[in-house]
């Protein structure tokens, strides 16, 4: 595990009641905005849930408020919820859903799962983290099983990495690290796994290519 998602870590777990309170003001300066990027969100996770057998089972990675994991559930599927953050875990559990603490680059998983969903938790790790967890998840799917994830793109700010406390939604009043991953990156470790990429496209920001978002395949 690097240094660089432990001292992040360390940061969510006295600030995630700050990340929360931000994200609801964040949503509600612009509520039909926020509305049109959740569904848009669901729209995806249905489509890709929809690939796997009816009641399948299917582990969230880093699910902070919980929505993505409940939505999941609500679909009819096996999920369960993680964090590291406990403000984040009672949030999750608040919303009915099984949560374990779980660090995705120190703990070993004790189940296999149909699909993996790892949203907006790479822009937290290194390369190697990024290794560690593609490997990771790569060996508990069943086979034709998912892993889904996003990662920030390279291309909209020229830099590898930085630490930074964002104003906008992500303001928590500490900075936390931050890796831009460009393609090429992502696409050298990807086939170090046995995935197969059967989903990618950009996303979001200005020019619609703030997020680089992957479908993989064991
Ligand atoms: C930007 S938040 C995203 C939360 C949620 N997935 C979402 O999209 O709203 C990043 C999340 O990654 C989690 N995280 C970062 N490193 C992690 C690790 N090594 N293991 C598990 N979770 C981690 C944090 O605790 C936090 O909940």
């Amino acid at each position: 595990m690097s240094k660089e998602n432990k001292e992040t870590l360390k940061i969510y777990d006295q600030k995630a009641d700050v990340y929360l309170k931000t994200s609801i003001k964040h949503n509600n300066l612009d509520p039909d905005k926020a509305k049109r990027k959740r569904e848009k969100l669901e729209g995806f996770i249905k489509k890709n849930m929809e690939l796997l057998p009816k009641d399948a089972k299917v582990f969230e990675i880093g699910s902070g408020d919980g929505l993505n994991a409940k939505y999941i559930k609500d679909l009819g599927y096996d999920v369960t919820a993680s964090d590291m953050a406990d403000v984040f875990i009672n949030e999750i559990k608040s919303k009915g859903l099984k949560t374990i603490k779980f660090n995705a680059l120190e703990d070993e998983f004790t189940e296999k799962y149909f699909a993996i969903f790892c949203w907006r938790v790479f822009v937290h790790f290194t390369k190697e983290d990024a290794q560690i967890v593609l490997q990771k998840t790569y060996e508990t799917l069943e086979n034709g099983g998912l892993f889904i994830f996003n990662a920030i793109n390279r291309e909209i700010k020229n830099v590898d990495e930085e630490w930074v406390d964002f104003s906008n939604e992500y303001h928590m009043g500490a900075k936390r690290y931050y890796k831009y991953f460009s393609e090429n990156e992502l696409n050298e470790i990807i086939t170090k796994t046995g995935y197969k990429i059967c989903d990618f496209y950009k996303e979001g920001g200005a020019n619609n290519n703030k997020w680089l978002v992957y479908v993989l395949k064991k």
